[in-house]
């Protein structure tokens, strides 16, 4: 993790700070995969995501607003290095990387996914997802994109909205508590695969 910071650190001295493509093909790719692509379900995937989410969470891992053990292992001490404009820059570039999807999973798991992605569960109180991340879960503004984003960080990120680790969101918070376990699992692989 030292060796992390300190290579930021590095970067960030230097008169390329504010190159984003630069810094994200040196540092962020170690981890979030070339152009944002990550191929491990650990690193979320950064290509195409919407602009000012990203700047929203390099800010908030800098003022520690995600409290969640991955966030706090990884990417506070990056994102403390980084200045207003090259986490400007950076949101700039992932956001204009080409999409991926992921891997297709049970036909039957992705049907049930995108029914609740695209209608709820209104007997459970689930809103549809689209109605913030948008129709197709490109994401727009503050609501992140979620299509072609790995399954098991989806999952991982349900939780940790449940256990309020990751408390800097309550309306994302509200709607994950309204999830069961199955529901999780269909509409993260359904989304996995968009
Ligand atoms: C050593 C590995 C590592 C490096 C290097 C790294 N990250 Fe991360 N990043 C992570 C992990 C792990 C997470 C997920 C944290 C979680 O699960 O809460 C993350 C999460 C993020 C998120 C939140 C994405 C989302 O969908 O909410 C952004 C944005 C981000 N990183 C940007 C960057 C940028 C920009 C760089 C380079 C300056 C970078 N990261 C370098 C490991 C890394
Ligand atoms: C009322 C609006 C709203 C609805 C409905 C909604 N979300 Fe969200 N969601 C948000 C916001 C806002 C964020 C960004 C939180 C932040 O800034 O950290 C978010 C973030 C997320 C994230 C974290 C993404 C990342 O890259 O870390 C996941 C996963 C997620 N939502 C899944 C869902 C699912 C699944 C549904 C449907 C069951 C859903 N959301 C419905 C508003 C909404």
């Amino acid at each position: 993790m030292s060796a992390v910071a300190c290579t930021v650190a590095l970067w960030t001295s230097s008169a390329l700070a504010q190159d984003g493509a630069r810094l994200a093909s040196q540092l962020c790719a170690a981890c979030h995969g070339v152009h944002g692509d990550s191929k491990s379900p650990m690193f979320p995937k950064l290509n195409a995501q919407s602009t000012d989410y990203l700047v929203a969470q390099l800010k908030g891992f800098r003022q520690h607003m995600r409290g969640e053990s991955d966030a706090r292992s990884y990417m506070w001490a990056i994102a403390s290095q980084l200045d207003d404009a090259t986490v400007a820059s950076l949101a700039d570039y992932y956001s204009r990387q080409t999409p991926t999807s992921g891997a297709a999973g049970d036909a039957a798991l992705m049907a049930e996914g995108r029914k609740i992605f695209e209608q709820g569960l209104p007997d459970k109180g689930v809103p549809a997802c689209a109605s913030c991340h948008g129709a197709q879960g490109h994401g727009n503004g503050q609501f992140p994109r979620l299509a072609g984003q790995h399954a098991d960080y989806i999952l991982r990120q349900i939780e940790v909205f449940q256990n309020g680790t990751r408390a800097n969101a309550p309306v994302m918070s509200a709607v994950a508590h309204t999830l069961g376990a199955a529901d999780a699992k269909a509409v993260a692989t359904f989304l996995q695969s968009q």
